[in-house]
């Protein structure tokens, strides 16, 4: 360690293995386009977008001279009470990418609370439209929905809930859709597995659908491991939601904004849900924001409340932040003048054939793509689960590869920028590791 690097000790790193990061440290220094740069000078091939947020590649001009404009023009208002004019014009401007009458905006800080103020939402509309017992959430085994007590609560990744208790009461989940047997190194929405959304019939015979608030759900597993959909199941949650009066949440925090191919995974799958959480490519990863979308008639329900006062009892302090604003209206027109919402519909068979052409790779056991999301699913050393997928990100980091790990999970969400050939450079190099791997 260099004289004026600082102590690594004090900051407790986050979803990190702290112990063996700060004995071998990897630091970056700088990104630009599609590559970070590491401390000691060594590009690295971004095949992870961050963590799945740069979608229009790093340190892009033009967001960065907004958010600075922005500061030196209006830092903060406060935002209870009070607004400024560009959270007005991002939500506006938000709602004409979003389906259906998604067409009200509660702004958030990140994905985590993006997913409990849509939980709080749907709690606060039952109890306006007379049905306050509706208290139970339904999530989805292998969900990830951040890691609010909320979201926590209706995630199904055990090693995120089992340190922290109960969570909320009255949760209960679908099962997960994976499923190697009969849908391994399938390209795109899943072949088999639409009959799993009927268990949600089961749990609503089982607690009764007038103590359900409502069904959240990835409409493709990111975290877990990229699931794509089965085909036809998204729609068949849609249809039993509906004949209930359940509300159905899509959790669009890694899928919103391009990734499929469309602004949101709900244009891809048509299937529109009552509300969307978002976050992550909002501001292309540049400051923290948060989104949920939300269908009129929910909104206006809330509003309907007696007398005067607050309608919703609910924010943050950096609601709308008037920098991250800055960061989303500067996003947003990048998305819009460069066709990112739907670059990926041209880029998604190169990507699926690039990726799939590892199928026979040594270790390799499923290959799942949709969009530009992919997942390499490796056997797990024996007694070492995890510790194979771990060795192959170390070894893609140290071959100036930058992508995650997952257990023995590979997973792959480049920025949308990303060209034919840094693709092939991508799993060339995936390639290599797994023949070199243990
Ligand atoms: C689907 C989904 N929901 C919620 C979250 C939580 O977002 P954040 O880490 O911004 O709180 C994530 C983060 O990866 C996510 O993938």
């Amino acid at each position: 360690m260099t004289a004026h690097q600082p102590s690594l000790d004090a900051y407790w790193m986050p979803f990190t293995d702290n112990r063996s990061f700060k004995a071998h440290p990897r630091l970056i220094a700088k990104a630009h386009g599609m590559h970070y740069e590491t401390d000691d000078g060594r590009r690295l091939l971004d095949a992870s977008a961050g963590l799945w947020c740069v979608n229009l590649g790093h340190g892009r001009p033009e967001i960065a001279a907004a958010v600075g404009e922005q500061l030196r023009t209006l830092d903060y208002a406060a935002a209870f009470q009070m607004g400024h004019p560009m959270a007005f014009e991002l939500a506006q401007r938000l709602t004409q990418h979003t389906p259906g009458d998604l067409n009200r905006v509660f702004f958030t800080n990140s994905g985590s609370e993006s997913v409990d103020t849509a939980l709080k939402i749907a709690l606060a509309y039952h109890r306006m439209r007379g049905e306050g017992q509706r208290v139970r959430f339904i999530g989805r085994e292998k969900g990830y929905h951040g890691v609010g007590f909320g979201g926590m609560s209706v995630g199904g990744i055990a090693g995120n809930r089992k340190f922290f208790g109960p969570g909320l009461p009255g949760v209960d989940h679908l099962p997960h859709t994976l499923n190697l047997q009969h849908n391994a190194f399938h390209r795109g929405e899943a072949p088999w597995g639409a009959h799993l959304a009927d268990v949600l019939e089961d749990l609503i015979a089982l607690h009764d659908a007038s103590t359900i608030a409502a069904v959240i759900v990835e409409p493709v597993a990111g975290s877990a491991g990229v699931i794509p959909p089965p085909q036809g199941y998204l729609r068949r949650l849609r249809d039993i939601c509906d004949a209930y009066d359940i509300l159905l949440i899509f959790d669009e925090v890694i899928t919103g904004f391009g990734r499929l191919g469309q602004p949101f995974a709900s244009q891809r799958f048509a299937v529109i849900p009552d509300m969307i959480t978002a976050a992550k490519g909002i501001t292309n990863g540049a400051i923290p924001m948060g989104a949920v979308f939300i269908r009129q008639g929910i909104h206006d329900a809330i509003m309907d409340v007696k007398g005067p006062g607050i309608e919703l009892l609910h924010g943050y302090t950096y609601s709308g932040h008037p920098a991250a604003c800055a960061a989303a209206l500067a996003a947003l027109d990048l998305y819009e003048k460069e066709s990112l919402f739907t670059r990926v519909r041209e880029l998604e068979p190169h990507w699926q054939n690039a990726v799939h052409a590892l199928q026979g790779a040594p270790h390799v056991r499923d290959i799942r793509s949709i969009g530009l999301m992919a997942a390499i699913d490796l056997e797990p050393m024996a007694g070492k689960p995890g510790s194979r997928g771990f060795e192959a990100y170390l070894r893609c980091y140290a071959k100036g590869l930058a992508m995650r790990s997952t257990g023995d999970i590979l997973a792959f969400s480049p920025p949308l920028i990303v060209s034919p050939e840094q693709i092939d450079a991508i799993f060339a190099t995936v390639n290599e590791v797994l023949h070199e791997l243990p």
